[in-house]
């Protein structure tokens, strides 16, 4: 009687603080990104090179180095690590884009792209540039005003960092025209904050702690508060699709959680 009372107490458990169950993922030696959406998953090694995850393997991508690569519904995109350059991946190849060069970039959000400058500018590339971008002519980017050094976007709206680890809000970033207004900041402190396609929110804070964001929803699109996940060591980045989180400790290794 007492084991099954324990039991129910353990099930209990599980259920209020809804734990993640991590797992060493498929096996990518000196992890040090990763992205996820719409199924796909890619991630990024400390020799810069962009992996696809097909099955339980690793394809390398090409041999350009980046710094940081996403893929989404706006497609694949990636900045190298020689000059932020801003990479589309289109018929199989990375093909280099001319107009501003971004440390980061993000294509999670609603077809349009995002990124931040190396002086921790944000900007927005409208969603009929980012699709219909063959690869010639440069990339219009709209200035969205904003100091961020992070930036990404998803269901309910986009979530910014600044150089002081202050995390930002916007639930009005249009991805045709990419107008944005209406920034607020968001309790807490964070180096990067990623948004999952539907709308999950993650944030890594500088001493490499883990946290989600709750209560986000239709009508609270910036959610409530945010509850510690715990991890048996620092981490370094984080990605969310489809159930599966996605997590680079600081030492390079590439876990796998699921609730
Ligand atoms: C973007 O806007 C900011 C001010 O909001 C300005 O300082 C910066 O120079 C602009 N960038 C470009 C490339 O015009
Ligand atoms: C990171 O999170 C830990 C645990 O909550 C906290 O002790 C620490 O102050 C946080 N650091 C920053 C820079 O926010």
């Amino acid at each position: 009687m007492r084991a099954v009372a324990a039991f129910l107490l353990v099930l209990c458990y599980l259920a209020v603080t809804h734990a993640w169950r991590c797992s060493d993922g498929p096996r990518l030696s000196s992890a040090r990104q990763v992205d996820a959406g719409q199924g796909k998953v890619i991630a990024t090694n400390s020799d810069g090179y962009v992996y696809f995850l097909i099955g339980s393997s690793w394809c390398r991508m090409s041999t350009i180095r980046f710094n940081h690569a996403s893929i989404g519904p706006a497609g694949l995109w990636a900045t190298s690590t020689s000059g932020n350059r801003v990479y589309k991946y289109i018929a199989g190849n990375f093909v280099v884009s001319s107009g501003l060069s971004m440390r980061q970039v993000d294509a999670g959000g609603d077809s349009q792209v995002v990124g931040v400058t190396s002086s921790s500018r944000a900007y927005c590339l409208r969603s009929d540039y980012a699709s219909s971008y063959k690869g010639s002519g440069s990339l219009s980017w709209s200035n969205l005003s904003r100091v961020l050094k992070y930036i990404s976007c998803g269901k309910y709206g986009c979530w910014g960092t600044d150089t002081s680890n202050r995390i930002y809000f916007t639930q009005t970033l249009s991805p045709t025209t990419c107008g944005n207004s209406r920034w607020s900041q968001i309790s807490g402190s964070a180096a990067m904050v990623e948004v999952g396609t539907d709308g999950s929110v993650f944030v890594v804070n500088r001493s490499g702690q883990l946290y989600q964001r709750l209560g986000i929803s239709s009508r609270y699109r910036s959610g409530t508060s945010w509850r510690a996940v715990s991890m048996r060591m620092p981490v370094r980045h984080v990605a969310y699709d489809l159930g599966n989180l996605w997590v680079v400790t600081t030492s390079g290794l590439l876990m796998k959680c699921t609730h």
